[in-house]
C-alpha cells in the first residue's frame, strides 16, 4: 500500500472489462493505442486483456499481439486476466507483471463464466498462483458476484468472505470485490464489505464497482471510509461481462477522479488525459 493515507491506487480497466462485452471488437492496433494512451496519463495499473478461451471471449482473442504491441513505462503494472493454467502460460509468455485468478461468491454464476464450481475454480486457481508467485508476477483474485448475483440474487456475505479467505490463503496478494451487475447500495456495501475486512486487511482490498445503478461512487466512498485505497474504473464508464446480463459499465474513472479530487485523495492520474482518452474510446466505439 502507499505509504500516504489519501492515495488511492486506481486501476485501469477499460482495455479488458472496458472492451470484453463490446458486440463489434476493436482491432488489437486500437487498443494498444489505448493502453499507450492510459499509460501516458499516468495510470499506474492497466489492466490490459484476457488470456481465456476465444470461444469464451472473442473480443479478447487478440491478448498475446496486444501485450506485444503495448508501449511500457518502467513504473506501471500491465495486469491480464487468467482462468487455469493455460491462461498463466499465456500471461508468463506475454511478460505481463500482474496475473488476476477471478472467482465468484455465486455458483451460477461461477459455472456460467468459467464453467466450474467455486471449490473447482480455487482448485484450478492454486498452482497458477503459486507459479505466478514464483515467477514474481503479481496476483490479484477476484470475488465476483460480491453485491449480488445476475442468477442467485442476494449473496450472503459470509460467501464473499469464505471466497476472500480462500483467494488470500493461496497466496493472493490483493482481493478485489466485486459488484459484477452494479446491484449494490451504499448500506450493502457496508455490510459486506465490514465482513471482508474481518478476513482481509483495508491495504489488501480492492474495489471492482459496475454503475448499473448509478450509485457506484456512493459505493465507493463506503469503501473509502473503511481505509480501501485501491479502487477499479474504467476511462468512459465503458464495460460488462458477457456472463453476467444486465450489467453495465465500470465506474467511469474520469468520475472517480473527479470524486476523489473533491475529496483531497490523490492518485498521480491526469484527470485532463483520461477524460480525453474516454472521449476517443468512444468514439471509436460509436464508429463501429
Ligand atoms: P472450458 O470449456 O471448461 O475449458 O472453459 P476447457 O479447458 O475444457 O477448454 C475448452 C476450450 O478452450 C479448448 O479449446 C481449450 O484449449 C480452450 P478447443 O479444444 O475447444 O478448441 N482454452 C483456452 N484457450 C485460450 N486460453 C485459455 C484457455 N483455456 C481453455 N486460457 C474457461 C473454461 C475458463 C477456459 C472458459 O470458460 C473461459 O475462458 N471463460 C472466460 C470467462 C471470462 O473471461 N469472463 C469475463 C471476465 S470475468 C469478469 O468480467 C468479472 C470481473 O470484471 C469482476 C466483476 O465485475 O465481477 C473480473
Ligand atoms: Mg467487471
Amino acid at each position: 500500500m502507499h505509504p500516504d493515507p489519501d492515495f488511492v491506487t486506481l486501476v485501469e480497466v477499460a482495455p479488458r472489462d472496458g472492451l470484453q462485452n463490446e458486440s463489434t471488437p476493436l482491432p488489437a492496433e486500437i487498443k494498444v493505442e489505448l493502453v499507450d494512451r492510459l499509460t501516458a496519463a499516468g495510470c499506474p495499473t492497466i489492466e490490459v486483456t484476457s488470456f481465456v478461451s476465444p470461444k469464451a471471449v472473442p473480443q479478447l482473442a487478440d491478448a498475446a499481439l496486444v501485450m506485444a504491441g503495448i508501449r511500457r513505462a518502467p513504473d506501471v503494472l500491465y495486469t491480464v486476466l487468467t482462468p487455469n493454467w493455460r491462461g498463466f502460460e499465456g500471461a508468463r509468455d506475454a511478460r505481463a507483471d500482474g496475473i488476476v485468478v477471478f472467482g465468484a461468491a455465486s455458483e451460477t454464476f461461477s459455472q456460467k463464466n468459467i464453467n466450474c464450481s467455486i471449490a473447482e475454480s480455487l482448485e484450478r486457481f492454486r498452482p497458477v498462483v503459486m507459479a505466478a508467485l514464483e515467477s514474481g508476477i503479481a496476483v490479484r483474485g477476484t470475488v465476483s458476484c460480491a453485491l449480488g448475483c445476475p442468477y442467485e440474487g442476494v449473496i450472503p456475505p459470509e460467501a464473499v468472505a469464505d471466497v476472500a479467505r480462500e483467494l488470500l490463503a493461496l497466496g493472493c496478494e490483493e482481493i478485489s470485490i466485486a459488484d459484477t451487475i452494479g446491484v449494490g447500495t451504499p448500506a450493502r456495501t457496508q455490510v459486506v464489505m465490514e465482513r471482508v475486512l474481518e478476513v482481509v486487511a483495508p491495504s489488501r482490498i480492492n474495489a471492482h464497482f459496475h454503475d448499473t445503478q448509478g450509485r457506484a461512487l456512493e459505493n465507493l466512498e463506503v469503501c473509502l471510509e473503511l481505509g480501501i485505497r485501491s479502487i477499479d474504473a474504467s476511462a468512459g464508464g465503458v464495460g460488462g461481462c458477457p456472463f453476467a446480463p444486465g450489467a453495465t459499465g465500470n465506474v467511469a474513472t474520469e468520475a472517480v477522479l473527479a470524486f476523489l479530487e473533491a475529496r483531497g485523495f490523490t492518485t498521480g492520474i491526469d484527470r485532463g488525459a483520461v477524460t480525453a482518452t474516454g472521449q476517443w474510446l468512444r468514439d471509436q466505439l460509436a464508429r463501429r
